[in-house]
Order: structure tokens, then sequence, then C-alpha cells
């Protein structure tokens, strides 16, 4: 029994899950192998489960990814799972569903109403690491970076500044097979007046945290509404919610991360073997 961890040629320097994931898979009397998505010599039949880690190239090449998900046999999070989960418009079926998500507004063109804020955040649909994501404090910049996005034929997404981050930070809530497993507190990554930047990097700034029963309830929430939206029978192999804290003290999801989620094992002692025993329960 062989699991492959699926990174990119890029990144698996950089994903610090993977060797304990390894690790885990020798432990439990498995293999553990950390292979490239695209790398033409894998023979992808060869394994008896596929887990999808840090394919964090796959932002340029969307579509191309989500083919190669579609021919990999055993592939967790599967591609209906990927499709859905790598565009953050799921928010809208979520928000429907009753879970709280911040305040969005969509493709916000310029004179749009965008509500009275004293900061604002615009992002593409689809995105990562904050990539093309900025903070702004008046309405000019947000008209004019939404308007940039939806030019380049994206979508964009207009929320208001959530100024709890700043020192709070958010919550990230690790579920496997539906199960929670650990939780841990990510830094503020926006700075004011700084605006886009393709740079950033959250990892320094990780450190586990204890979770309240509230935001377990919305992440337990947000999977279950999810697995309805998609169509799944049993929750997906692994699932990061990404909480921040309203002024009212309530928790709304930021975003669910189905698709190529830093799991955050060295966090929390035995998240690595609880990963790999759902992962070989799916075999
Ligand atoms: N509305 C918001 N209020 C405060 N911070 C935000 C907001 N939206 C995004 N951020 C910050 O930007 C980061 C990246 O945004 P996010 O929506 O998580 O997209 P992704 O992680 O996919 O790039 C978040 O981790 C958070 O620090
Ligand atoms: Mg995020």
């Amino acid at each position: 029994m062989t699991i492959a961890f699926v990174t990119s040629s890029a990144h698996g320097a950089f994903d610090a899950d993977l060797p304990l994931l390894v690790a885990a898979a020798e432990a439990r009397g498995a293999g553990g192998e950390i292979v490239v998505w695209d790398d033409p010599s894998i023979d992808w039949t060869g394994y008896e489960v596929v887990v999808v880690r840090s394919c964090w190239d796959y932002l340029s090449r969307r579509d191309e990814f989500l083919a190669w998900a579609a021919s990999v046999p055993h592939l967790h999070n599967d591609v209906d799972v990927l499709t859905w989960n790598t565009d953050k418009s799921y928010l809208r079926q979520l928000e429907a569903a009753g879970v709280p998500i911040i305040e969005t507004r969509w493709d916000v063109a310029p004179g749009d109403d965008i509500g009275d804020h004293a900061e604002w955040v615009v992002k593409p649909t689809i995105s990562a690491g904050s990539k093309d994501t900025a903070r702004w404090g008046t309405r000019d910049e947000v008209w004019e970076h939404s308007a940039s996005l939806v030019a380049a034929g994206r979508s964009s997404m207009t929320q208001p500044y959530i100024s709890s981050v700043d020192d709070e930070g958010e919550t990230a809530m690790l579920h496997f097979s539906g199960s929670f497993s650990h939780a841990i507190r990510k830094g503020p990554l926006l700075e004011r007046g700084e605006g886009v930047r393709q740079d950033r990097d959250s990892r320094e700034s990780i450190t586990p945290r204890t979770p309240t029963p509230a935001q377990l309830e919305v992440s337990e929430h947000a999977i279950a509404t999810a697995c309805e939206a998609i169509g799944l029978d049993r929750p997906p192999l692994y699932a990061r919610v990404d909480l921040v804290t309203a002024a009212d003290g309530s928790p709304l999801l930021i975003e669910l991360e189905l698709a190529e989620p830093s799991v955050f094992l060295p966090c929390s002692d035995g998240a690595a073997e609880r990963f790999v025993d759902a992962a070989l329960a799916r075999a």
C-alpha cells in the first residue's frame, strides 16, 4: 500500500507537511512518496491513494491542473471538489445556505456601492497566497483595483477589511474526513497602504490555537454545506476552514480550503498520523 503525496516542482521544498506525512505513512507500515503532479514519468495507477497537497503552481494553469485531476484514480480531494473549490464564488452557495461569510460584493465597477467602511479588501475569485489581493482605504482605490481585475477577464471580490485580523489574526480549523484535528492562528497578511503584492508569506506567523465552540460549529456547517453543494456522500479527506471574527464576536468564514491547503501538521502532535489514517481508510 503506497500513498502518493502530490506537490509541484517549485513548491515541494516549502511544504513542511510533506516529510511528516511520509514518516507517518511509514510508521503505519505503508509507503509514502512525494511526487510532482505534472511529472510525465509518474504512473498514477501505481498508488492506492493519491493525495493533493502543495500543487501551488495551478493558479496560472487551472484548466491543465483540473484535467490532470480528472485523469488520476483514487485522488483526494477529487476533481469535483477541486473544481468547485478553486474559485471563491463557492462562497455564494455557502452564504445562501446560512454559513456566515464576510460581506462580499462581486465584480464591483467604478461608482458601485461598496458599503460604509474604513478599509476594504479587493481580491480575485481565483487566487491563493493573497496574490493580487490588497487592502485599501479609499473608494477610488477599491474601484480601480476591482475594475482592473475585471478588465483582465477575472472576477473580483470586495469586502470590508475585518479589523480584528490585525490583533487576533485568523483561525484555521483542520478537519480530516470530517473530524476536527487541530487549529492554528495565522497572523495578519495585508498591511495598510501596501497595495498589491505577490510575495507575501504567512508561514512564519503560525501558532497553535484552541477553537471556540462557535468556531467548531461554523466549521462543521461549512463542510456539511460544501458536501451538499458538490454532491459528496462523505466529507472530503482534508478541509481547512479559515475563520475571522466579526465586530460582534461571532465567527465569519473567510475561505473554505478543500484544494491545496497547508495543514500545519508541525503544530499539533499526532496530526500527521490522523491525516494518514484518514487517507489509508480511503484505500
Ligand atoms: N476581508 C478581509 N479582512 C481582513 N483580512 C483579509 C480579508 N480578506 C483577506 N484578508 C487577508 O488576506 C489574506 C488572503 O486572503 P484569502 O481570502 O484568505 O485568500 P487566499 O489565502 O486564497 O489568497 C488572508 O489570510 C487575510 O490575512
Ligand atoms: Mg487564505
